[in-house]
Order: structure tokens, then C-alpha cells, then sequence
């Protein structure tokens, strides 16, 4: 008798990118995947799983030398909103900048207008075909943040879409408060009675009805002040929520650090982040988001700190952050192609950004390698060699895509 798992699934025929070490690819040739139940109970060549075990599975799939990876994980974006921001788009192509934009009461503002408009059925139409497109792009992980509501009943309507996406596709949402994201205009010169609301209503009533996964708040000029964003981690954290931080994108008021000596999970964007709070990050395991689409769609021109996030060993990790305004980006492989090509990512830390270290910066342990004990979520691609998730731009997505050891795709 076989004291080997059953199998409910085995895949065969695989090359499979593991990501299991601390560096390289982890690549198995002639390989397997067992599944048992929703985890991985198998990674390894098919010479080590015995005849008994290949006999009694339940399922088995065979493919022709494909390429199995972690299912990618996309850790920020926007994706639920109303509306759109092409008329923004326009104007910033005629040179008008986003601050500029914002101050006279468009970007996010605009957003929100469409967004409060929306019923919450309306908003669930307009948000699920971008998340569809991120599924079918390999992503069985989204953080979905709120933010275009900025008011007890149009947050709580933004989470709840999300969390109706989760379930209306089979896949894990992730979801993050950002009502500290824009001034609502009933709020107009009053940034800290605002934040009071968020803190003392918006916050605690998303929070009771177990929407919050973890809040995030915008720390910059057109944004909120570092001393605003303390007073929202002060209250996430009373709530025992861990916290993400959009930092010092657009210039460095010190957000990185300040979500670091938080404890916070992610610092995000982080092109204006200092050698010194780099340091922080490393410090305190704060995992470096990067947003190439953002940088990109901003004509942005100056670049994260990569050399430094690498030196001091500060995990990155690459997302969409899809969002109207400043990256409509609907492709995690098309983010992680700007991370190399602008960025200068090895493909291997794109992958690995998309994956592993995107589930670190939601605080994921179970997920984004391929290894026994962990979720089987994990993707298989008709692609010979790994880099060629970051070499396309656009093209075919995953031929099969397992989340939770069933296809979701394929
Ligand atoms: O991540 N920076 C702030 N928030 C978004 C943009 C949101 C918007 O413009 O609608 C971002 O870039
Ligand atoms: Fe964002």
C-alpha cells in the first residue's frame, strides 16, 4: 500500500517555475503537480510520484512540456469605479499635468462623481470585465481598494463590489479602505475633519461589516499629510488592520518610512523614496510596490530606488494599479514587461514580483510558489522559456489556470 497522498488532481508533462529558493527560477523539468483538496500536496519531477499515486488520482492532466507557475498575484489596483477618465487623458496629452487636473477639481474628484452616481449593481457591471481581464491575464489574487467613494455608503458599496467579484469569478479579492485617498467636496478645506470622519465613521463601519482586509491612505500634496496618514494607521491599527501606503510618488514627504516604522505591509510607487528610508523598509519587512503602469501613463521621470531596494534586500513586488486616472493597465504581464523595460527588473524579480512578493505585500504566506502546503493556484502557460512572461506585450494569457487546486480558466 502507497502511504503517498491521493491525488484529487496530477498534472503532468510540466516544467515547473517554482520560485521555491530565495533566487533563480526553481526550474523542475519532466515534471508534476499533485493536488490535494485546495494545496499543493506535490511539486516535484514525475519519476517521484509512484505508480500507485499516478493509478489512484483522480483526475490527471497530461500536457505537452508547458510551463506551470504560481498563478500571478495582482496587489494593488482601483479596478472597481465608474466612468472613465478618457477626456483627462486627452487633456494631459495637450500638456495639462495631473496636479493641475486635480486641483481644478478633476482626476480622483471625477472619479468619485461617476462612482457615488453608480448603484452598487451598476458599479459591479462596469468593475467585473476588468477583473476578468486580469484573470484571464493569470491572476488568481486582486487587492481591490475603495477610495472613489469617500463616504460611509460609497465605501462600503465599492468593497462590497469587490468582494461580489471574488465570488462571481472563484477567485481570491483582497480588500483595502483607501477612503483617505481625495478630499470629498462636502469637506472642502477641511482635510482634517475629513480625516476624522474616516477615522471615527468611514473606518469603523467598514470595518464592522468584515470588508477590510487592510487600509491604505494617499500621503502626498495633492493627497493627505504624513501627520493625517499617522492618524489613519493610528486607527487601523486599534482595529488590528495592517496598513499599505501610497508613498512618495509624485515627491518624498517621507511615506515610505512612515509605513515602515508602522509595520505596514507595502510602500507604494515610492519614486521620490530615499537611500535612508529604504533602510526602514528593510528594517521592518515592508515589501516595495512598484507601478510601472502609473510611471509610465504620468510620463514620470523619476525612477524608484531598484538599486537600492536590492542592496538592502527590500522584496519588490510589480503591480497593475489599475485604476481611471493614472494606469487603465489591465494586464499584470504588461506591468511586469514596464518593470523590466523601464525599470530594469530582470525578468526573474518581475515574475517573482508578480508572485511571491505581491502576496507578501498583502500579507499572503499561502500563496505565489510552487511548493507542497502551499494553495494551488497556479497557472500554465504555453511558453518555453520564463522570461517570456515579461518579453510579450499582450498576446494569449495562460492556457489553464488552477485557483485552489480547480480550473478557473481553460
Ligand atoms: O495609485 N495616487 C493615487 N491613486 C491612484 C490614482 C487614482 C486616480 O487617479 O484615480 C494611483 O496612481
Ligand atoms: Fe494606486
Amino acid at each position: 500500500m502507497s502511504t503517498a497522498p491521493r491525488f484529487d488532481r496530477l498534472l503532468c508533462g510540466l516544467r515547473l517555475v517554482t520560485l521555491a529558493d530565495a533566487q533563480g527560477y526553481g526550474l523542475i523539468e519532466d515534471a508534476a503537480l499533485g493536488f490535494v483538496g485546495e494545496h499543493i500536496a506535490y511539486a516535484g519531477p514525475l519519476s517521484g510520484v509512484s505508480a500507485a499515486a499516478r493509478t489512484q488520482a483522480r483526475e490527471i492532466e497530461c500536457f505537452d512540456n508547458a510551463l506551470a507557475t504560481p498563478a500571478l498575484v495582482d496587489c494593488h489596483t482601483h479596478l472597481v469605479f465608474a466612468g472613465t477618465r478618457a477626456p483627462e487623458f486627452e487633456q494631459r496629452l495637450q500638456g495639462v499635468s495631473y496636479t493641475d487636473i486635480a486641483a481644478a477639481g478633476g482626476g480622483i474628484r471625477s472619479t468619485v462623481r461617476a462612482t457615488r452616481a453608480a448603484d452598487e449593481d451598476a458599479l459591479f457591471a462596469a468593475s467585473l470585465p476588468r477583473a476578468r481581464a486580469l484573470l484571464h491575464d493569470g491572476c488568481a489574487t486582486l487587492e481591490i481598494k475603495s477610495g472613489y467613494g469617500l463616504d460611509v455608503d460609497s465605501e462600503l458599496r465599492m468593497l462590497r463590489v469587490a468582494r461580489r467579484i471574488g465570488a462571481a469569478l472563484g477567485i481570491s479579492v483582497r480588500t483595502t479602505l483607501l477612503a483617505a485617498h481625495a478630499l470629498p467636496p462636502e469637506f472642502d478645506g477641511r482635510s482634517d475633519a475629513y480625516i476624522e470622519h474616516v477615522c471615527s465613521e468611514i473606518l469603523p463601519a467598514a470595518h464592522a461589516a468584515g470588508l477590510v482586509d487592510a487600509v491604505d491612505a494617499f500621503c502626498e500634496g495633492i493627497g493627505f499629510s504624513p501627520e493625517q496618514t499617522r492618524r489613519v494607521f493610528a486607527a487601523a491599527q486599534a482595529l488590528g488592520l495592517p496598513v499599505k501606503l501610497h508613498a512618495d510618488q509624485l515627491s518624498d514627504l517621507g511615506g515610505a518610512a512612515l509605513v515602515a516604522e508602522h509595520g505596514g505591509l507595502s510602500a507604494d510607487h515610492i519614486e521620490f523614496t530615499s537611500d535612508a528610508a529604504v533602510q526602514r523598509m528593510a528594517e521592518r519587512g515592508t515589501v516595495a510596490v512598484l507601478l510601472p503602469g502609473a510611471f509610465l501613463c504620468l510620463r514620470e521621470t523619476r525612477l524608484p530606488p531598484i538599486e537600492s531596494l536590492r542592496t538592502h534586500g527590500v522584496p519588490m513586488a510589480v503591480s497593475t494599479d489599475c485604476n481611471p486616472g493614472t494606469s487603465p493597465l489591465l494586464s499584470l504581464r504588461l506591468a511586469m514587461n514596464l518593470a523590466c523595460t523601464l525599470f530594469r527588473l530582470t525578468p526573474e524579480e518581475a515574475l517573482r514580483g508578480a508572485t511571491l512578493h505581491a502576496a507578501r505585500a498583502l500579507g499572503l504566506k499561502d500563496r505565489g510558489a510552487l511548493r507542497p502546503g502551499l494553495r494551488a493556484d497556479v497557472a500554465i502557460w504555453p511558453l518555453q522559456d520564463p522570461a517570456e512572461l515579461s518579453y510579450w506585450l499582450g498576446g494569449a494569457g495562460p492556457e489553464r489556470l488552477y485557483v485552489g487546486g480547480a480550473p478557473v480558466v481553460g
